[in-house]
């Protein structure tokens, strides 16, 4: 049988409530044409993002009711930190609220007082917003070393995550005092959720001990990670999925996580520290903001389910499904003309905004009509990744299309698919958008737009 289907039935439903053309168009206006402003009862398929979006399992739910919530040493982060250092094998493990908590306490430690200076800058194969807001707060710089064609959105590779080992290498030779850390996310969210290889892992740890320098990951999603090495990298595709997550953690001195991604939870991180005095400075930051260290500003309950999440999320079944989920989506749009970042990545789909809308100059903000467009004609909430979120420093105009896991099943996603091409047909009427309110930093979350008829 070459058919994948989704490896769990469905014990437990929540409605998603149609609405009508001319409803959504009174939605979007009402909302100043921003989806982040619109009541999430008025969308029909939110796929926004897919951080803390999953659906818990019934053995999550039972963990939930099984939480001991004794402000230290419960029980459930014992089995919380079990699975985590089994997984891992790091020792040393913080449970943090999410994954920019986790960010915060590291970046406050390597970047913050004592060590701040604008000289400073920590590389990564590319940062996310959080991380790079978090370094930058400190007067670091945040730069991103992609290979070339992790930066073509068209160019087939299978690792597009990769760091350019020979960009660190020549920034190690100059300004090695400088760099704190060098930072790779798996897998790497902004440039489409894109792999980083076991191969190139391994020489980011050879140039990080050449000169002395600290290798972090930002592990959101290390599972779907270990599943594209598996399936992508010649020699690993006999591999537990198991035995690939912790060579990939063996090669890092620490990483953060946001659990929301792949520990299937709604809420949780993890920050993990292979240096004891490094740890125990993170510990007393834990305790300042964010609780004691066998809690870190969760209930017992969330460890509970984060404890169980990371299990199921390591279960080749789930990964399969998962990824080639994805994939189909993917397949479908190209087979349908609509240009997207290649090959589909294991979270999201991006959609070229400036292929789909090439009347709409990048001042107009082509991904914010198509998001809009996408909402008016089906319902479907998508997250602009463009001129809007990133001004001018935007170097491509997309739309992603964020996955939750285990929510939507595949006649959910056939309708997503089917909106899309739809609004392919007269994407090239659509109108323009120009910025009408607009806050001073963070704009995509609460400016007001209007369409320039
Ligand atoms: N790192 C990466 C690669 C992320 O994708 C995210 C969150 C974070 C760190 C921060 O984690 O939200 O738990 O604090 N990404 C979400 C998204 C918000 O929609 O891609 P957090």
């Amino acid at each position: 049988m070459k058919t994948i289907i989704e490896p769990f039935r469905i014990k437990s439903v929540e409605p998603i409530r149609m609405t009508t053309r001319e409803e959504r168009c009174l939605y979007l206006k009402e909302a100043g044409y921003n989806l982040f402003k619109i009541p999430s009862e008025r969308v029909l398929i939110d796929l926004l993002t897919d951080s803390g979006t999953g659906a818990m399992s019934s053995l999550q739910w039972a963990g939930i009711m099984r939480g001991d919530e004794s402000y230290a040493g419960a029980p459930s982060f014992f089995r919380f930190l079990h699975v985590v250092q089994e997984m891992t094998g790091i020792e040393h493990v913080l449970p943090t609220h999410q994954g920019r908590a986790s960010e915060r306490i590291l970046f406050e430690l390597l970047c913050g007082p004592g060590h701040e200076g604008e000289g400073r800058i920590v590389p990564n194969n590319a940062h996310f917003d959080t991380t790079r807001a978090n370094i930058e707060h400190h007067g670091t710089k945040a730069i991103d070393l992609l290979t070339p064609e992790g930066e073509s959105p068209s160019t087939l590779a299978p690792f597009k995550g990769n760091m350019d080992v020979g960009k660190l290498e020549a920034l190690l030779a100059e300004r090695a005092d400088d760099v704190p850390v060098v930072m790779v996310t798996i897998t790497s969210n902004s440039n489409g959720g894109q792999p980083v290889s076991l191969e190139n892992l391994r020489a980011v740890r050879a140039v990080c001990d050449k000169y002395g320098k600290l290798m972090f990951l930002d592990a959101c999603r290390f599972a779907e990670n270990a599943w594209f090495i598996k399936q992508r990298e010649p020699g690993h595709e006999k591999r537990d999925v198991r035995d690939i997550v912790r060579e990939t953690f063996d090669l890092c001195d620490g990483a953060t996580v946001s659990a929301k991604k792949d520990g299937i939870v709604n809420i949780g991180g993890i920050l993990l520290i292979r240096d004891e005095a490094l740890f125990e400075q993170a510990s007393n930051l834990l305790i300042l903001t964010e609780g004691y260290i066998t809690y870190g500003g969760l209930a017992g309950r969330d460890l509970e389910a984060m404890a169980q999440g990371f299990t199921e999320v390591l279960e080749e079944d789930y990964l399969r499904y998962r990824i080639r989920s994805t994939e189909y989506v993917g397949e479908r749009l190209l087979a349908g003309g609509v240009s997207i970042v290649q090959p589909p990545g294991g979270h999201a789909i991006y959609i070229d905004a400036e292929a789909l809308c090439p009347q709409i100059p990048k001042h107009e903000f082509p991904g914010q009509a198509a998001t809009c467009a996408f909402y008016e004609h089906g319902g479907i909430r998508s997250c602009e990744i463009g001129s809007v979120m990133m001004g001018d420093a935007a170097r491509m105009e997309l739309i992603r299309l964020a996955i939750p896991r285990r929510v939507y099943t595949q006649s959910h996603m056939d309708y997503v698919i089917e909106t899309i091409l739809e609004v392919k047909e007269y994407a090239d009427t659509l109108p323009g958008y120009r910025i009408v309110e607009e806050p001073a930093a963070l704009r995509h979350f609460t400016a007001a737009f209007e369409p320039i008829r």
